[in-house]
């Protein structure tokens, strides 16, 4: 049986999220855009209930979010959209060296189309904010010209958690409007857009037991709303910004599966800084000269995450001494390269250590005997393959 430890890649569908989505499909299969009949009236009206209990999770309205296929599609309308809007005449966009590629890459195609895309680098393995950057670094970027910051709230590597509110407060003195990637921070700790302060906000289900496929934006409408181009172009669903039938079935989803998070979240996330905790001792004594990437452990780290540098073999190795465990090397969307990690790079790990490193994503189905087995797993793993190059 698997060991499943790759929770920043993907998660379980939650089965109270499965029941809630079949129950939907068996009899609401009607477009929920069609007007025309009852039975799409009612499916829209319960796909408006979802979605305004969606908006109230964030503390958000129910025309600020916008429902996308993830947070692949969210991140490139938040950036297109903000960059190429007819009224755009700012050419600056900063980010962060440490920014998943559904940002960096779209933001590499701005840059090819005339934009200046200022990537800061990030706190050193070491420091306390890891993987974060430095807020007087980023005063001395922001200016009249920039278009947009987008910086995400919690890293899916490193597990990273950036002070978002004080980067808002900057952004707000130079009135740039700020995105941030939240997917790996919704459903796992807190996420206020109020507090936070953000004018755009990415999110995906699968990250928070929900099914994959379905996402969303929040676009920030008041005091003052966020101007955004659109880049689907149809039949002119959800105000014309993100045109296509609704994903009816997974907005459902999506609902629930938050609600679920919401209502355990405390419990959850300290039963997970608990289990991540065992899981780094336990590696501890079965290994000798660990090294963790990423922020302090008790502050600034999303509870789930545990990012381990091993000595003497490389990760991929160790993962097919261990077919049982599911982890990863570098974040799952990069993980199929044979490139280290930019993440674990830009924090100044060399080539070596970052392929030598393992990210362990910690969920709500895991269990304390599975911690212990992983630990035992790792621990013959690591001394089979040193014996074996010695
Ligand atoms: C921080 C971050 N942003 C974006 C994505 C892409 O999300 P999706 O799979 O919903 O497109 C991921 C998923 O790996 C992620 O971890």
């Amino acid at each position: 049986m698997t060991i499943y430890l790759d929770n920043h890649a993907t998660t379980r569908v939650d089965p109270v999220v499965v029941g809630a989505m079949l129950a939907f499909m068996d009899s609401h299969y009607a477009n929920p855009g069609s007007t025309t009949h009852e039975a799409g009236r009612e499916a829209g009206r319960l796909v408006a209930e979802a979605s305004r209990e969606t908006a109230q999770f964030l503390n958000a309205e129910e025309d600020e979010i916008l429902f996308t296929s993830g947070a692949t599609e969210s991140n490139n309308l938040a950036l297109f959209g903000v960059a190429l809007h007819p009224k755009q005449n700012r050419r600056r966009i900063v980010t962060s060296l440490a920014e998943h590629r559904a940002t960096l890459d779209p933001l590499m195609r701005l840059e090819r189309h005339g934009f200046e895309i200022v990537r800061l680098p990030v706190f050193p393995n070491g420091h306390p904010l890891a993987g974060g950057v430095d807020l007087n670094h980023l005063a001395e970027c922001v200016n009249e010209n920039t278009a947009l910051v987008t910086l995400m709230l919690a890293n899916n590597e490193i597990g990273t958690i950036q002070p978002i509110g004080e980067i808002s407060s900057l952004c707000k003195r130079f009135d740039v409007p700020l995105h941030t990637d939240a997917s790996q921070a919704v459903g796992r700790i807190p996420v206020d857009v109020q507090e936070l302060g953000v004018d755009l906000l990415s999110f995906s289900a699968h990250k928070f037991y929900g099914p994959k496929g379905i996402g969303g934006l929040f676009v920030r409408q008041s005091p003052s709303a966020v101007r955004l181009y659109p880049q689907i172009l149809g039949g002119g669903q959800q105000g014309n910004l993100r045109s296509g039938t609704l994903n009816s079935a997974g907005i459902i989803g999506l609902a629930k599966a938050l609600a679920v998070c919401l209502d355990r979240m405390h419990q959850e996330s300290r039963e997970l800084n608990r289990l991540r905790n065992l899981l780094w001792e336990l590696l501890n004594q079965e290994i000798f000269g660990l090294s963790r990437n990423g922020p302090a452990l008790e502050t600034n780290l999303l509870p789930n995450n545990l990012n381990v540098c091993f000595p003497k073999v490389d990760g991929q190795s160790l993962m097919l001494q261990t077919p049982d465990l599911a982890v990863s090397s570098g974040s799952a969307c990069t993980s199929a390269e044979p490139h280290p990690s930019h993440v674990l790079l830009a924090l100044g790990l060399s080539e070596d250590q970052s392929r030598a490193s393992l990210r362990f994503g910690l969920g709500r189905f895991n269990t304390e005997e599975e911690i212990r087995q992983v630990a035992k797993l790792l621990g013959r793993a690591h001394a089979s393959l040193v014996s074996f190059a010695a």
